[in-house]
Order: C-alpha cells, then sequence, then structure tokens
C-alpha cells in the first residue's frame, strides 16, 4: 500500500532544518510575490526583500498570518535569516538591475551559497555571472521561469542553467512549485552549464511571438476575410483547442475574444489598439539565431510585426493615403475553409518549433551545452506559455532520435506537416486576394518551401557575387572541388 505522504509542519519562520525548505527571494513585483506564495504552498520557508519598500509593504498587506512568508526591509537581514549554504532567487528586471543587486549581494554571502536568476536574463549575461560568482565561491543558475503570474502561482514551467554544482541542492525547491507535464513529472529539467537556462527560455519566448501571431492572423482571416464576429471566432478556437493545434494561448485567446468592453457595448478586443510591446526576447532571439548561422525566419515576422505595430503614426499616414483595398473572402465552403484555416495553423505552429528546435541544437553544439531537446520538449508541455499539443509528440520524436538534425522530418512530425500544407497555401493564397496581411503564416509556408528546396535561384546570387566580387562559386558538378569563377567579357 503506498505510504500516505507526512505532511510537513506549518512553516513558520525557524531555525534551518533542511537548507532545502528556505529560499530567498528578491524582487516583490508580480512574479516574485507569485513565485513566493507557491514555495510557501509547499512547505518551503520564503524570506523576501524588494529594493522598494513599497512594494515590500504591498505584499505584506496581501498575506495571510502563518503564511510562510516572512518579508524583510533590508538585503542583510534577508541574508541573515536563510540558512546556510543560502538559495536565493532574483526575480527582477533584466540588465542592468541585476549586476546591481549581484554587487550588493556578494559582500554578504558565503562561499556555497547559490544564487538563482529567474528573470529574462540574456544568455550571454548569465555566462559572465557565472564565472563571475564562481570565482568569489557562489554558485550561480539561470533560470527560465515561464507561465507568467498566474503560473508562477499555481506551477510555472522552469529552465535551469549554469553552474551543475547547484543542480542537486535546487533540484527539490524547483521541482516542488513547477507545473507538471503530460507525463506527470515537474517540468523542470537541467538544461545545461553556462547560459543555457537563460538561452532556453529566449528561444522560448522567440516561438511565443510567432505562436501568436499566427494564432491572430486566423484570427483576421475570419474577422475580416469572412466577417465573423470574435464570439464565433472565439467558439472556433474552442474547437480546435480541442484537437491537435489546441495550445494554451488559443485557448487564451478565445477567452479574450469572448470578452465584451465594460464600457462600450461592443467586444473588448475592438477596443483594444493594434500595437503591441516587447521587452527585447524576441530579438534577442534573431540575434543568436544569426550569429549561429540558422534561420528563425519564422519568428523574425512576429517580431518585426509588432516592431512595426509600433509605427501606429506612420500606418496612419500611409492608410490615408494609399486608401488600401479590402475585398471579401468568397469561399466555395466556409466551413471547408475554416477547417483550413485549423490546418494552417497546426502547419505553422509545427515548423516555429521546426525553427526553434534547430536553432537550440545550433546553440548545443557551438557552445557545447548538450542540451536534452526531448526533456525540453517536455518540460513546455505543462507551465509555460507556449505549452500545446503537439510538444508531447515533438518530445516523443527527439526521444527516439536525440541527433536529429531537423524536426521537419521527424516521423510524426512531417506526416502532420505534410497534410496540413495545402491549407496553409490555400489561406495564404486567400488571404493574398482579401488584401489581408498573412506575413507569419507565409514565412512558415516559404521556409517549408525553401527547405525542400534543392534548386534554389541562389546560384544566380553566387555568380552575381562572383561577376563583382570575384568571390567564386562552388560547380554543382564537381562539389568539393573548390572554388570557380565566371569569364565575364569585361
Ligand atoms: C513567459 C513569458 C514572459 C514574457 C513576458 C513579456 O514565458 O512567461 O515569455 O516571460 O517575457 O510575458 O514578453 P514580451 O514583452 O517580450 O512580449
Amino acid at each position: 500500500m503506498a505510504k500516505k505522504p507526512v505532511r510537513r509542519p506549518k512553516p513558520a519562520l525557524r531555525k534551518a532544518r533542511s537548507r532545502t525548505d528556505h529560499i530567498g527571494i528578491i524582487g516583490l513585483a508580480t512574479m516574485g510575490p507569485a513565485l513566493a506564495l507557491n514555495f510557501a504552498s509547499h512547505g518551503i520557508h520564503v524570506v523576501g526583500w524588494d529594493y522598494d519598500p513599497r512594494l515590500t509593504h504591498a505584499f505584506e498587506n496581501r498575506l495571510r498570518p502563518k503564511s510562510g512568508v516572512h518579508l524583510v526591509y533590508q538585503l542583510s537581514e534577508l541574508v541573515q535569516l536563510l540558512p546556510k549554504p543560502r538559495t536565493i532567487l532574483l526575480m527582477i528586471r533584466s540588465g542592468p538591475p541585476v549586476d546591481s543587486v549581484l554587487t550588493q549581494l556578494y559582500s554578504l554571502l558565503d562561499t556555497g551559497d547559490i544564487v538563482i536568476d529567474g528573470g529574462n536574463s540574456d544568455f550571454k549575461d548569465t555566462e559572465r555571472r557565472v564565472t563571475e560568482a564562481g570565482s568569489r565561491g557562489v554558485l550561480y543558475v539561470g533560470c527560465g521561469v515561464s507561465g507568467g503570474e498566474k503560473g508562477a502561482l499555481t506551477g510555472p514551467s522552469l529552465m535551469p542553467g549554469g553552474n551543475p554544482e547547484a543542480w542537486p541542492r535546487i533540484k527539490p525547491l524547483l521541482e516542488a512549485v513547477a507545473a507538471r507535464g503530460s507525463n506527470g513529472k515537474p517540468c523542470c529539467c537541467w538544461i545545461g552549464p553556462g547560459g543555457a537556462g537563460h538561452f532556453v527560455k529566449t528561444v522560448h519566448n522567440g516561438m511565443e511571438y510567432g505562436m501568436m501571431q499566427v494564432i491572430a492572423e486566423d484570427y483576421d482571416i475570419m474577422r475580416r476575410g469572412l466577417g465573423m464576429t470574435p464570439a464565433e471566432i472565439a467558439q472556433v478556437f474552442e474547437k480546435w483547442n480541442k484537437g491537435r493545434v489546441g495550445s494554451y494561448l488559443l485557448e487564451l485567446s478565445a477567452k479574450i475574444l469572448h470578452l465584451k468592453d465594460p464600457e462600450k457595448d461592443r467586444p473588448m478586443i475592438d477596443s483594444i489598439l493594434d500595437v503591441a510591446g516587447q521587452k527585447g526576447t524576441g530579438i534577442e532571439t534573431i540575434l543568436a539565431a544569426l550569429n549561429l548561422g540558422v534561420s528563425v525566419s519564422i519568428i523574425g515576422t512576429a517580431v518585426a510585426i509588432r516592431l512595426m505595430s509600433k509605427r501606429r503614426g506612420e500606418r496612419e499616414q500611409i492608410h490615408d493615403v494609399m486608401k488600401p483595398k479590402r475585398f471579401p473572402l468568397k469561399v466555395a465552403s466556409r466551413p471547408k475553409f475554416i477547417e483550413m484555416l485549423g490546418e494552417a495553423l497546426h502547419a505553422a505552429t509545427l515548423l516555429i518549433f521546426s525553427q526553434g528546435f534547430r536553432q537550440l541544437q545550433a546553440a548545443s553544439a557551438e557552445y557545447g551545452w548538450k542540451l536534452p531537446l526531448a526533456e525540453i520538449a517536455q518540460l513546455w508541455t505543462g507551465g509555460c506559455v507556449i505549452r500545446c499539443a503537439c510538444l508531447k509528440d515533438i518530445a516523443a520524436a527527439y526521444l527516439r532520435e536525440p541527433d536529429l538534425t531537423h524536426l521537419m522530418v521527424a516521423d510524426g512530425i512531417r506526416e502532420e506537416i505534410l497534410r496540413c500544407e495545402d491549407s496553409l497555401a490555400e489561406v495564404i493564397a486567400a488571404a493574398a486576394r482579401a488584401r489581408i496581411p498573412k506575413l507569419t503564416l507565409s514565412a512558415a509556408h516559404e521556409y517549408l518551401l525553401l527547405m525542400q528546396d534543392t534548386d534554389l535561384p541562389v546560384n544566380l546570387v553566387a555568380a552575381q557575387r562572383d561577376g563583382f566580387g570575384n568571390h567564386g562559386f562552388f560547380r554543382a558538378d564537381r562539389m568539393g572541388s573548390g572554388l570557380y569563377h565566371l569569364s565575364l567579357d569585361d
């Protein structure tokens, strides 16, 4: 018979019993308090501090008695209250604030203490900090945390990487608060050394941009092309969500499309300006991919669209001058076309994952990280923003073939992309006839076309380069025999 789980004593501030049941949290804006409550609900005692006492005070007012979260107003007090060796989680804005807190912390910490950065830091910064902390005897971890405030409270997806000596000690802490994935296990695994954890989170975010945008484009084609209402589109999304294309972002979009504006008698979506910001991880994904020599062209379009969205004034000016044409979408069968939109979304999503995982694979080889791709796909099946039905198949593909060059060719993924390709092509053509932008869906299809093609017109580009710059080209009939040059008259 299974043993009854032993109930931990209600956490209260007490002397250290075990070093793994205490954690310090620095940063009490949004994610910090949510994670603090999550840790406390698992019997892990939390000591919290924020640079801004108003945030500490606001959180204090929300705390119930015996919450297991103890807040302090001095950083030194946080350090003193934690048993050695300490574990401290930073939930603060990435960039200079992290270095500034670290400078203060290092003068207070002891050898063997662990610092975990749970923000969206640039992986190169994390690489540097792992080394700097190591030279002071501190074990540094860069941990991707996904799931937003709600996920942080109820179970995020966690991507820790950095100093591997820290892992055995932080594993029970992180696994306790992480979401459970499709296999019932914690959505958390050791990603790799250096900046590996933050790199994987960056690529997660890049794919998040892509997935959000392709859902938005499907919505647009139904809304402006087919003239459907937001509530009707929400119903379509709800139906799709039960199938292979199901995802947290689709579910969220359906909820959004059902909302009414409390101030006006119209759907909430119609009161939201078409301008979306970004904190930078999308751009970091693209820059990192370019540096690795791989293409994340689909993700790139989603990032570019956010940039273009911010240029609202320019778009207004161009709109007024050019007076864009729009044509209603004429389709032979509306239900059939809606089904094709779902298939287009499915294909595009798989192609986004193909690019993201290709980038992870390239980074793993370049930096010697040995990224566990199957486990990464698995830990994204729960808790995180990109969780979706197809991640289970992606995890299975990498489990079968850990050295898979490209997800697109994996059994189970390839067939799905090919099954949905015609729908993707047809939806893009229909949207073009209606003059509805669909840049990310198109980029997904173009990526598929291009990667299947062994007869690209890039031979002409190679010839042009040689023609004006004498850069040379390879002969198709003598591969591996070095560079050749054109004989041009002048
Ligand atoms: C997550 C999200 C999150 C993201 C912010 C803002 O996984 O929980 O990716 O970490 O950074 O929601 O993202 P943008 O401002 O870049 O859209």
